[in-house]
């Protein structure tokens, strides 16, 4: 009889939203741009670091992530191509694993568009996850920068298949999704989000097409909303929220 495959690590999926769901001021401006990020920051409730304290402290306490994984679109926004796309030379690069360290900082780079500046430090290293149609000069950058690699897929990466191989691989037990609405979206849909962890304030932002916490494919045509159970709801004195909920089925 074949042994059964390994259980694949927990995800919890962790975000800051306004109540319209939007998680950065415009699809145009990532929250790492300084100017960017002050302006997010400075809409915030007074109660909102205390309640991204407490549930980071949570989260923590009870599953120790040793992955957070993030999207490309929190480094580089939409539109952005790969400055390595017309380096060629043949496609010969498995999985490169130079250095590990207690907590790996994972990130969905197919496209190969993100030029990385902070790559790790004792405690952290920087893997990115990419395909096979990922462009072979980003892998020789990569490779030059000490930074590792995991191949998880054809033609872009495969979700199900990179979360399984950071726990069979990496010994990953859980991981803590904390990227946008695009990586959020294909988690969700790909059925791997077992846990969900929203700071919500009373904030507004709008706009049609600023990123949510949940962007991604549309439902199916015959597709039914995810069943939320909330496991639990603290409020902060300005009104902001942190609610914790599971999954149908996790
Ligand atoms: N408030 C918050 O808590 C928070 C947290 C994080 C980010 N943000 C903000 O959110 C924005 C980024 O959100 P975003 O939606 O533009 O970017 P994103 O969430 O990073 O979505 C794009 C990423 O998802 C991957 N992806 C999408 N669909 C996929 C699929 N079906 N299979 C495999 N991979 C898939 C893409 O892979 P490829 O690169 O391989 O194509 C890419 O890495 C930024 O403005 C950032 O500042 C806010």
């Amino acid at each position: 009889m074949a042994a059964a495959p390994p259980e694949r690590p927990r995800v919890v999926l962790t975000t800051l939203a306004g109540v319209d769901g939007r998680i950065t001021l415009r699809r145009d401006q990532v929250l790492l741009e300084p100017s960017v990020g002050e302006r997010w920051r400075a809409a915030w409730p007074d109660d909102v670091e205390g309640l991204l304290a407490r549930r980071d402290a949570w989260v923590e306490e009870h599953h120790a992530p040793t992955a957070t994984l993030e999207g490309s679109g929190t480094f580089v926004v939409d539109g952005t191509s790969s400055p390595w796309a017309q380096v060629g030379g043949p496609w010969d690069h498995p999985d490169h694993l130079p250095r590990r360290a207690p907590h790996w900082f994972v990130v969905v780079d197919g496209r190969g568009r993100v030029d990385w500046r902070f790559t790790g430090d004792d405690t952290t290293a920087l893997l990115v996850l990419v395909s096979r149609a990922t462009p072979p000069g980003y892998l020789a950058r990569l490779r030059k920068l000490g930074v590792g690699w995991l191949v998880c897929g054809d033609e872009r990466v495969d979700l199900a298949v990179a979360v399984r191989r950071l726990g069979g691989e990496l010994g990953v037990r859980c991981v803590r999704a904390d990227g946008g609405g695009g990586i959020n979206g294909a988690l969700v849909r790909a059925g791997l989000v077992d846990e969900l962890h929203v700071v919500t304030m009373p904030v507004l932002v709008g706009g049609l097409g600023t990123p949510t916490f949940l962007d991604g494919e549309p439902l199916a045509p015959d597709g039914v909303p995810v069943r939320l159970r909330v496991v639990s709801v603290e409020r902060g004195a300005e009104g902001s929220t942190w609610t914790h909920y599971e999954l149908d089925g996790a």
